[in-house]
């Protein structure tokens, strides 16, 4: 990479008119991230890597604070541009943030899938020259095309909207990626004019000035069309999500992960995983996941910011959500498993089974349509069908419980604070409101009774 000092501005003032969104277009997730947070991201990664490097510049406008406010926590430096008239004006408006050594990288926030070793090909340009990256697409539509003369040099952009017939035709493309020499910046923003059909400033005229001034231009090939597509309506958007799934699952193919269909799994932040790991079709995968050796993760689950253990399978269409499955646990099929949830090694969670800020100890079960909340489960303590601990009180919330080797008969409604003993028994549809001790039989509901010989009512004659 190059040594001259790198500075960094990326462009993200501009409304997204095309995407019809009142959400500021750089707002926009792919892969559960804002397309500005992907380009931050790429950021610090070529820093690290330059001399003199100072925190990126971000250029924001339409959207002002909210987009300030999502990055709070991000180490950048900002720019206001208050009427967005280009992304030449855009540059402008970063400027006196930036020195004149070394050069200065143009990002744009709505490219957001661009990789550091595709940019350190642009870097590892002369430094004293303007290099852009550009794309061959078999669709150019919308995007600047690059002219080259007859020798193959570059001679400048043109825009879509300003290009003849046969500018049109020209399939390479600027990425929206430009390097320019920084000593150079303030005199070709301060020549370019808005005279071209948006009325704006362009920043790709600069292309064309450094040709005038006799500065080395190189366009620099991106190794894939998919990395550099720019985001400018919905359609793009969707493209780019599918791209960033295709690349999110080949990552964990790579890992060893056997993947059922990689065009039907969704990883939506930091996913890592052991061996043997086997995801089923219809998954999603968000914030971030630890999926343990030999984890299966049957179709259609949700698995959220949780770790799930070695040799655990979670069963088709459940939600997982802020929980810690212990090895070899089961959860599923249809498990809701919500923030808070411990599940200790081998323990079983069956379907229509909720589970809320609750610790089950080793081997427990609860396999049937139960709410459990707020509640300590002991080890191997079964969790008959239908049980409820009713841990809200209608102001507040109260514990429930449950001793070692416990078995809850179905149907039992604990109502909360209470505390089952050790080795208790609660009798099948019992409402529990006291402690049951250790080792007894504890039952509420009334005694079962027979009326021998009992009639059941007739229907009255139709007169
Ligand atoms: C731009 C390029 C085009 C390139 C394409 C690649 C120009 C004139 N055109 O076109 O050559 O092929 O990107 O994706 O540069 N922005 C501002 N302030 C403004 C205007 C825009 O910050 O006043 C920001 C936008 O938020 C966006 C980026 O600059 O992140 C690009 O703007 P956009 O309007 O999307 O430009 P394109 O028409 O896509
Ligand atoms: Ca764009």
């Amino acid at each position: 990479m190059s040594a001259a000092p790198l500075q960094i501005v990326i462009l993200a003032a501009g409304q997204g008119t095309r995407m019809r969104s009142s959400l500021p277009k750089v707002l926009h997730a792919v892969g559960g991230r804002p397309l500005l947070g992907h380009v931050l991201a790429t950021a610090p990664a070529l820093l690290r890597d330059t001399a003199a490097a100072e925190p990126p510049v971000v250029v924001y406008g339409h959207g002002g604070e909210a987009i300030r406010a999502a990055f709070a926590d991000v180490e950048c430096r900002w720019a206001h541009q208050a009427i967005q008239r280009g992304t030449g004006d855009a540059v402008a408006a970063a400027a006196d943030q930036l020195t004149a050594h070394g050069r200065v990288l143009v990002l744009c926030g709505d490219v957001p899938l661009l990789r550091p070793q595709t940019l350190a090909r642009l870097l590892d340009t002369p430094p004293d020259s303007l290099a852009i990256l550009t794309a061959s697409l078999d669709d150019p539509t919308g995007y600047g095309r690059i002219v080259r003369d007859a020798g193959g040099a570059v001679r400048g952009i043109v825009e879509q909207r300003d290009a003849s017939a046969q500018e049109q035709a020209l399939r390479e493309v600027n990425t929206g990626t430009l390097l320019i020499p920084a000593a150079r910046l303030h005199d070709w923003l301060g020549r370019l004019r808005a005279d071209n059909a948006q009325g704006e400033l362009y920043l790709t005229d600069v292309v064309a000035q450094a040709v005038a001034d006799g500065v080395p231009v190189h366009g620099v090939p991106a190794p894939s069309a998919a990395e550099v597509m720019g985001i400018n309506d919905c359609a793009q958007l969707a493209q780019c999500e599918a791209e960033h799934r295709r690349r999110q699952a080949l990552r964990l193919m790579e890992a060893g992960v056997t993947v059922r269909d990689p065009a039907r799994l969704d990883v939506r932040g930091e996913v890592s995983v052991g061996r043997d790991v086997c995801i089923d079709v219809g998954v999603i995968l968000e914030g971030t996941v630890h999926l343990g050796d030999g984890v299966q993760v049957g179709a259609h689950c949700i698995v959220r910011d949780s770790v799930i253990g070695a040799g655990a399978r979670v069963e088709p269409f459940s939600l997982i959500d802020g929980a810690r499955v212990g090895d070899g646990a089961c959860v599923g099929p249809y498990a809701r498993l919500r923030p808070g949830t411990e599940l200790a090694e081998q323990v079983h969670v069956g379907n229509f089974v909720e589970v809320k800020n609750a610790r089950l100890g080793p081997g427990a079960k609860a396999n049937h349509l139960s709410y459990l909340g707020d509640a300590q489960v002991g080890a191997r303590v079964n969790v008959g069908a239908g049980t409820i601990t009713c841990n809200y009180d209608g102001a507040n919330k109260h514990v429930t419980r449950i001793g070692d080797d416990a078995f809850i008969g179905s149907n039992s409604a604990l109502v909360a604070p209470v505390t089952i003993g050790e080795g208790a028994t609660i009798g099948a549809g019992s409402v529990v409101v006291r402690q049951a001790p250790a080792d007894a039989l504890t039952v509420t509901r009334a005694p079962q009774k027979s009326v021998p010989g009992w009639r059941r009512p007739r229907k009255k004659p139709v007169p």
